[in-house]
């Protein structure tokens, strides 16, 4: 997407064999600062205090790390140490074990003096692959749009889209999935406004999501994380459209923290509730959302603390809480597939069910 009229990407390579690139999502929205990646270990440290979030995004930095990792070490120790180091990064996302599994299925077989230059290929691929899955989410999300502002009829007035955290070009390596069709209604003169729930408690639709909107032109407000409920019982939204980190075949969606309220707050006031869900964040071997997904539970300081920027530009953290204080600090929560009104995915719309996900993906029948 493009920042003052020049395209970016989340990540990228600098030349054949230079450092990798990220932009450190820690500093947005305050600062636009590139931080280069030379090693294994600087990669797995991006994902784990998350310079880099987002489920295609940490699958695409993973590869990149396998690749980095590769340049000091391929060899069969080398490749299997790598995998095990960036998978115990952080342990919802789909994409990270995908991205893994995918470069370690292509390198295993070659010799260690191929393997650096195959991973840093597979890498750029895997990229490539993340953008138009992204594309073609926006595609279909926009079909959606159209649908739904058909349906609605009655005055003009904005189409209202809420969503939670940030699942957009930021999250993956550009576009994003939740985000991509609002770009897409955007830029096809739809009057979209969305509202952006800060996303507690690393506030990633307050920095983030906030940020990417403003630069691409589109309407939104920042709203409190449990402003949703009252936004829906006045008709304020006619869309709730989020991102997830790992969808089961059955159709339950795991997401940000928060999202299972919204899902349930749209159900109340029958509001749509959709998914968009690239095909490397489907977890075909589980079934059951609520009991097998793997919930990562953070420091509770990013409970307890909020860093901003102060009146004199400085960034600053800041105590919230009494002294000594305890918390938890849950990431993500599972929303049941039942609450869901559709998948949005690479290949089209789907119900949330498995026979909605095989009908779209039937090489995967025979993968439970
Ligand atoms: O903790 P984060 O910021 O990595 O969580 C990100 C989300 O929950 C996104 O909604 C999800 O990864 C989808 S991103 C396209």
């Amino acid at each position: 997407m493009n920042i003052n009229g020049t395209p970016w990407r989340s990540i990228w390579m600098n030349q054949d064999h230079g450092p990798v690139c990220i932009i450190d999502q820690t500093l947005l929205p305050h600062e636009l600062a590139v931080r280069e990646l030379h090693t294994l270990e600087q990669a797995a440290e991006a994902i784990t205090v998350m310079r880099v979030r987002g489920a295609p995004l940490i699958g695409a930095t993973a590869a990149y790390g396998l690749a980095l990792g590769l340049r000091a070490d391929a060899s069969d120790h080398g490749l299997l140490r790598a995998c095990e180091q960036l998978t115990a990064t952080r342990p919802t996302a789909s994409n990270l074990a995908w991205a893994l599994r995918r470069l370690r299925r292509e390198l295993e077989p070659l010799s260690a003096a191929d393997r650096p230059a195959a991973a840093l290929r597979l890498a750029a691929d895997l990229c490539d692959e993340d953008v138009a899955i992204n594309a073609a989410i926006g595609d279909h999300g926009l079909r959606l749009i159209r649908q739904l502002l058909a349906a609605r009829g009655g005055p003009a007035r904005p189409f209202h889209i809420l969503t939670h955290c940030n699942a957009g070009w930021l999250a993956t390596v550009d576009w994003g999935t939740a985000l991509a069709p609002i770009y897409k209604a955007h830029d096809a003169g739809i009057d979209v406004h969305v509202w952006v729930d800060e996303t507690r408690p690393r506030n990633q639709g307050a920095a983030l999501t906030a940020w990417e909107l403003a630069a691409h032109g589109v309407a939104h407000d920042v709203v409190v994380d449990n402003a949703g409920g009252h936004l829906m019982q006045h008709g304020l939204v006619d869309l709730v459209l989020v991102g997830t980190d790992r969808t089961v075949r059955s159709g339950d969606v795991c997401n940000k923290i928060g999202t299972y309220l919204k899902a349930l707050a749209a159900a109340d006031n029958g509001v749509p509730f959709h998914v968009a869900l690239p095909g490397p964040t489907i977890d075909w071997a589980m079934d059951d959302g609520l009991r097998q997904i793997p919930i990562e539970e953070r420091s509770a300081r990013e409970v307890t603390h909020l860093t901003g920027r102060s009146e004199q530009g400085d960034l600053r953290e800041v105590q919230l809480v009494p002294d000594g204080v305890s918390a938890r600090n849950f990431a993500f929560d599972v929303t049941p597939a039942r609450l869901v009104t559709g998948l949005l995915t690479e290949r089209g719309a789907c119900a949330a069910s498995e026979a909605g996900l095989l009908a779209l993906y039937p090489e995967q029948a025979s993968a439970a």
